[in-house]
């Protein structure tokens, strides 16, 4: 097939609800769970399927929005998992428990909690009727400040501890730094921290639109306030099953998902996500995030400085000379104990930055550099090696401080 054919069937695949047999999960109603392939679960009944207790949580932030937190309860000390960027407490639970980080977490006893952070498919929810551009207003400074202080606060109080282990990967990182830095004395709620994939300096990241996205910078500002764009990558049916469809890699159109795993995530290897987890873990993102959470990244990548976001560029579409300096976020006051796992072959973490987040944070206690060839950004969550390059190791460090 030649690349014309390849969108043409794209296209047909995402518009033709029906074409193919994936039926929703409402068909399957009066199946037990077991009999349902694991593409049409969520968290909560991927957690139910394989035979875990589980508990479903809501915590209400300062500013009223509504998070649905997981828990997979044991009497064990607390550990908080923290997706990325339009991502879910899915990600943590897709490769199903031989391989995916909560399970592996709930068999060595930890209580494991799955925080899904404001705006994404499970956190839609604000307790004031938020106008739809008041409610996407959010970057992951937000989120660093509102969802992750009422997360752990809530997880302390109902597991009576003082502090708990917190595991993020990706825009779980950068929002744990804005935490750590803004509010500081959440550091000593922090019994050890464990950062995969860390993003703070994005100064030097690789990935291949990255350039002709920052030029245009002001004009993507524009575009989002002047028709709404508040909401991207949002959770669909239809896009879920196409990318359950098009990941299969015995499926003619495989070349589909390789090719957008690639652009979008610097996945060069699609065997490196395993075989037949690829369709369930496609399946599960984008989960949704707001525009200004990317816009954010991309306003820092061209000021080459780790800041708050200028929210007044929104309007401003004349240059991206307007772009405004803000104070950076001051890791220095970041104390809690860290221990980063990085890649070589990552897009999104690139050697300069990592050496300039290792430079100012003072508590690391720990740096593992996975030199495997191609290890790529997803794959220290969706990835068939994570369990024997990343997991292994730590969960030494976990026992190290348990
Ligand atoms: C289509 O899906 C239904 C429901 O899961 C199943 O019973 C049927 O066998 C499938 N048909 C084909 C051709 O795979
Ligand atoms: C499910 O089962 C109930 C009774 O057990 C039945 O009334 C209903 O029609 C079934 N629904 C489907 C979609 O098969
Ligand atoms: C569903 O799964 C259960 C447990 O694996 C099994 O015992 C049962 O026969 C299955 N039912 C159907 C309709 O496939
Ligand atoms: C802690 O939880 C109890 C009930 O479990 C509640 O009454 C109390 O307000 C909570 N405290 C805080 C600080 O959230
Ligand atoms: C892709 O990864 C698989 C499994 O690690 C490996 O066997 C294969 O050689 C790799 N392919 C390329 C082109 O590197
Ligand atoms: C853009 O922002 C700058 C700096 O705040 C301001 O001087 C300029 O007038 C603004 N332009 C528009 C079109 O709003």
């Amino acid at each position: 097939m030649k690349m014309k054919e390849f969108i043409l069937l794209s296209v047909i695949l995402l518009l033709c609800n029906e074409c193919y047999n994936l039926s929703d999960f409402s068909h399957y109603k009066n199946k037990s769970v077991f009999n349902v392939s694991d593409v049409y679960l969520n968290s909560e009944l991927l957690i139910k399927k394989y035979q875990y207790p589980f508990e479903n949580h809501y915590v209400t932030t300062k500013d009223g929005y509504v998070l649905n937190v997981y828990r997979i309860p044991s009497q064990g000390p607390p550990v908080l998992l923290v997706h990325g960027i339009a991502d879910s407490s899915d990600s943590w639970l897709v490769l199903g428990p031989e391989n995916s980080l909560a399970f592996l977490l709930a068999d060595v006893g930890f209580d494991v909690w799955l925080i899904n952070s404001r705006g994404n498919k499970y956190s839609k929810k604000n307790v004031k009727s938020t106008p739809k551009e008041k409610f996407w207003r959010f970057t992951f400074e937000e989120i660093g400040t509102k969802d992750l202080p009422a997360t752990i606060d809530y997880v302390l109080n109902k597991t009576r501890e003082e502090k708990l282990t917190y595991i993020g990967f990706s825009q779980g990182t950068t929002s744990f730094l804005v935490l750590c830095s803004l509010i500081p004395e959440y550091n000593a709620k922090i019994k050890n921290s464990i950062l995969l994939a860390p993003i703070a300096w994005v100064n030097n990241m690789k990935h291949p639109f990255i350039e002709t996205v920052a030029l245009n910078f002001h004009k993507l500002s524009y575009l989002v306030n002047k028709f709404q764009f508040y909401e991207v990558f949002s959770s669909n049916r239809v896009q879920n099953k196409y990318h359950a469809y098009v990941c299969k890699q015995e499926s003619l159109s495989n070349i589909l998902c390789v090719l957008e795993y690639f652009l979008s995530y610097g996945l060069s290897n699609s065997s490196h996500i395993s075989k037949n987890k690829f369709p369930i873990v496609a399946s599960h993102i984008p989960a949704g995030t707001s525009s200004f959470s990317f816009l954010h990244y991309i306003q820092n990548y061209i000021l080459k400085r780790f800041q708050s976001f200028n929210y007044y560029i929104e309007s401003n579409w004349s240059t991206n000379q307007y772009l405004r300096k803000l104070p950076e976020y001051d890791l220095s006051k970041v104390s809690a104990p860290i221990t980063l796992f990085v890649s070589d072959s990552d897009w999104f973490t690139d050697k300069k930055d990592v050496n300039k987040l290792k430079r100012s944070l003072k508590s690391i206690v720990g740096y593992h550099l996975i030199s495997a060839r191609d290890f790529s950004h997803l794959e220290f969550v969706y990835g068939s090696r994570a369990k024997k390059l990343v997991y292994t190791k730590l969960f030494e460090i976990l026992s190290m401080f348990n």
